[in-house]
């Protein structure tokens, strides 16, 4: 059975891609992500199909722009019926304050459920040269929990971060507090491009509420059985 903390990334660019797997993946997976390389080349329908399937939908389209351009793109993206949205945290608090006041407000008047927002507080590939080059004098770790509580005083659900941050964000904004970790393999599974992972049972031990999972699942000989041994190790940690 699904495990609702489980977000299966469909890094595809075609319908048909993500119709396969959902299929194939059925009552496995509940939860999925739509990126930048899906919704850019399908665009809404995907979401309004994965809906109709019954599925969560995480639009991971990570928006970054002036208080009144970003808030408009998200009330748009909810209107599809995502069940979670995020914005880049570094947009600022008031950014993120406009974005999710005008989401909860377009929801309530168009009496819906409105859907969760969350920041990205510094992208995990940003390593300790690009940084510097951006002309920034903390640790990334303190950017990391400095962007979080930001996001939380903005009044959004959660963060996106690594899943190896999360322990740092748990204890500086409180149980009530969504951390969506990517970078996580099985232990013993290929890390591809990923430099930092953790395995599905560490990530929530350190905190992540939620898990994405991409090419573990995706491109496994085997899907179903991929989702499930996932499945298993989380439910050894509640
Ligand atoms: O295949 P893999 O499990 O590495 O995929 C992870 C997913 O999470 C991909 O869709 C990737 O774009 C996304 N992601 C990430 N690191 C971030 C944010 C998102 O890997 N910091």
């Amino acid at each position: 059975m699904a495990d609702e903390r489980l977000i299966a990334a469909l890094d595809f660019h075609t319908m048909e891609d993500v119709q396969k797997l959902v299929a194939e993946l059925g009552d496995s997976v509940s939860y999925y992500k739509v990126g930048m390389e899906l919704f850019y080349s399908v665009g809404a329908p995907v979401v309004t199909w994965l809906r109709q399937q019954g599925k969560d939908v995480f639009l991971d389209l990570k928006l970054h722009d002036i208080p009144n351009t970003a808030a408009g793109g998200i009330c748009s993206l909810m209107r599809l019926g995502a069940t979670m949205l995020n914005v880049h945290a570094s947009g600022g608090y008031t950014m993120m304050k406009t974005a999710v006041d005008r989401m909860h407000a377009e929801a309530d008047k168009m009496g819906i459920k409105c859907p969760k927002l969350i920041a990205v507080t510094v992208l995990t590939s940003i390593n300790q040269e690009d940084w510097e080059g951006l002309g920034q004098a903390i640790q990334i770790k303190s950017a990391v929990v400095r962007y979080a509580k930001l996001a939380k005083k903005a009044g959004l659900d959660g963060v996106v971060a690594s899943a190896q941050e999360a322990a740092l964000i748990r204890e500086a904004c409180g149980d009530d507090f969504l951390i969506v970790t990517p970078g996580i393999r099985p232990a013993g599974s290929d890390t591809n491009d990923q430099s930092r992972v953790v395995t599905p049972a560490e990530a929530l031990s350190n905190g992540a509420s939620h898990l994405v999972v991409g090419r573990p699942i995706y491109a496994a000989d085997n899907p179903v059985l991929a989702a499930e041994n996932i499945i298993k190790e989380m439910e050894n940690v509640k």
